[in-house]
């Protein structure tokens, strides 16, 4: 999805920053700005500022800082154009449609009447949970303790026994066969006649992360096959890419999410405040869900069934989330106390739950323990095996006190030295070791000069200030730097646009340069720049000032290439452009 920068900067004027900040952070007037307790991290003072004129804002605690998308986009845990669509909604803009082809603008109509039929259906389902007809699925949530108000959170339902109720409903709201047939909520039989794929079941909504209904789970009431019927694949339902509850657990911090296998283990560790629980959609976890995961939190924690089918799945999950840079842990259920979270938290309370989280143990910990059980390391080869298989695994680990946590676990459970298993890990990560010497030549330099890097920073801030300042100023910074020689993509690109806004006769509006940027990240860093306004300051120390800032930032650059080339009559040219810097001086 992408929408032109005219669009987004429509978006964001119509928006005003201190009126939409407002809404979740109280702010009071204070020396220019507006100010308020943090929403990013816990304070009891004010030291979050909005500013109208500039239309950012700033943290003077935690640093976090941009404008009214990339609020969203933190507070929300939106994706950029997620944020987008949610400030148009916002001020009521409607989004351009015209970069669709015909055929993908009547999906997008399509999808937009399969949302509304979901909404509607969820309202029914919820209307029959509690009408006469749900006292059977009332009675069964009351045996396992559901309370009222969490039924309402996930809007539980339920779907009646006959074969028509929710077909007789969609066609009185003037729903009709083509697209009933298309929200997998109703199917056709072969006399032609149409009937509801959900009958008699509890009903679990299943909400995408804007928080519309895109399908639903729906589970026998009692016991029976099959014991849970989910909405079949549709063009709103792709089960990869969604996951349940996480809706309601993305904004949470710190930014964990538990993963379980079933949405009952979701309601149950919610409604014993664990909120920050996520499933998968009745399908295998994939790639997909873990770049979803990636997106609202840094570490995720296993907490599937006990049984062996569960030890199976967390092994599987395990690879496919560290790849997604992941932090895992996994909390084992030994199968003997409960056979899931909802069951442990039911039998043993909230607290021990919390406890076993605390302790949940690393993936390398867990798969080690799934090993031991595969080896009989009473017997000499078995130990061996082991050794070989766990060391394979250690030598992929990155960090080397983890390495050695794991070393002398492995040493323990096996008889078998330290020195041993490190001279097994040895001979496994020779293959591993990687990296041209030109990377690992660059990557000792960036270590050597951190204090430098810092000071080339505020001179490329600076350089952007000067530049967004005047456009004069611009002009003659152009006439002597490359906005390549920034090197930082964010600088770079500033540097770019404030030149071609200038030659089209532009203004520079500080916020939308922010929102060029897609990521949060980035906009935090563009935003930075202009939080800092340059002090007045008379003409001759700006001039010396930009100057110095210039001359640091084409030496830096210089310097960098000085150290890649080979040729040395290059080499030459460099150094003698190196030299001739001491000369630059830029002024009107
Ligand atoms: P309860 O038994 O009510 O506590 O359910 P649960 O939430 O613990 O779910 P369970 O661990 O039994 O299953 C995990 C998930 O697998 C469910 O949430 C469903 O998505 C899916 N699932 C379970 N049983 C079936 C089934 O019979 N068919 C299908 N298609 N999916 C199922
Ligand atoms: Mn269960």
């Amino acid at each position: 999805m992408y929408y032109p920068d005219d669009v987004v900067e429509r978006v964001r004027m119509e928006n005003d920053i201190v009126s939409l900040i407002g809404e979740y952070v109280s702010l009071s007037p204070k020396g220019g700005s507006m100010f308020g307790l943090c929403p990013f991290h816990s304070e009891n003072t004010p030291s979050f500022s909005v500013s109208s004129l500039k239309q950012l804002y700033y943290c003077f605690g935690c640093g976090a800082s941009g404008n009214v998308i990339s609020f969203v986009m933190q507070k929300e845990n939106y994706d950029f154009p997620t944020a987008i669509k949610a400030l148009a909604e916002r001020a009521r803009i409607e989004l351009p449609e015209e970069r669709y082809t015909e055929a993908a603008k009547k999906d997008a109509k399509t999808k937009k009447t399969l949302i509304e039929i979901h909404k509607l259906s969820a309202r029914y389902y919820y209307d029959k949970l509690n009408s006469d007809e749900g006292e059977r699925a009332r009675k069964y949530l009351d045996a396992r303790d559901i309370h009222p108000k969490v039924r309402v959170k996930f809007g539980l339902g339920y779907a009646p026994g006959g074969w028509d109720g929710l077909c007789k409903f969609l066609d009185e709201q003037g729903y009709k066969e083509p697209i009933l047939l298309k929200t997998g909520l109703i199917g056709k039989n072969n006399a032609g006649k149409l009937y509801d794929r959900f009958r008699n079941r509890l009903m679990f909504p299943i909400l995408d992360i804007m928080g519309n209904v895109i399908g639903f789970g729906g589970r026998i009431i009692g016991e029976g096959e099959p014991k849970y019927l989910n909405s079949p694949e549709t063009m709103i339902f792709e089960k990869n890419r969604n996951l349940y509850s996480l809706n309601f657990a993305r904004t949470l911090s710190p930014k964990e999410l538990i993963l379980v296998e079933g949405y009952m283990d979701v309601i149950g560790l919610y409604q014993a405040g664990f909120k920050n629980a996520v499933a998968s959609l009745g399908t295998a976890f994939g790639q997909n869900h873990a770049k979803l995961m990636k997106k609202y939190a840094g570490v995720a924690v296993l907490a599937f069934d006990g049984d062996d089918a569960g030890k199976r799945a967390a092994l599987r999950a395990i690879p496919i989330l560290v790849e997604n840079g992941l932090r895992v842990r996994v909390l084992d259920l030994d199968s003997t106390k409960a056979k899931d979270p909802d069951e442990y938290i039911t039998k043993f309370g909230k607290d021990k739950f919390l406890q076993e989280l605390s302790n949940a143990m690393s993936h390398v910990a867990f798969n080690i323990k799934q090993m031991e059980k595969e080896y009989d390391i009473q017997t000499d080869t078995g130990k061996i095996d082991f050794t070989e298989a766990a060391a394979k695994l250690l030598s992929k680990l990155p960090g080397e006190i983890e390495k050695d946590v794991y070393i002398s676990e492995t040493s323990k459970i096996t008889g078998i030295s330290d020195k041993a298993i490190r001279a097994e890990i040895l001979k496994q990560s020779r293959n591993l070791v990687g990296g041209t010497p030109k990377l690992r030549r660059n990557f000792e330099l960036s270590a050597v000069d951190k204090r430098r890097q810092k000071g080339l920073i505020e001179a490329k801030k600076g350089i952007i200030l000067y530049a967004a300042e005047d456009k004069k100023i611009a002009l003659a910074i152009r006439e002597v730097l490359n906005p390549k020689e920034l090197k930082d993509y964010v600088f770079v690109k500033l540097l770019e646009i404030i030149f071609n806004t200038y030659d089209e006769g532009g203004n520079i509006y500080p916020a939308e340069l922010v929102s060029r940027f897609e990521s949060h990240e980035e906009q935090r860093e563009a935003s930075d720049i202009f939080i800092n306004t340059i002090t007045p300051e008379d003409e001759k120390s700006k001039f010396k000032a930009l100057s110095d800032h210039v001359r640091a930032v084409k030496k830096a650059y210089i310097e960098e290439q000085l150290f890649q080339i080979e040729d040395d009559n290059e080499a030459l040219k460099l150094i003698e452009a190196k030299n001739n810097l001491e000369k630059l001086y830029i002024s009107l």
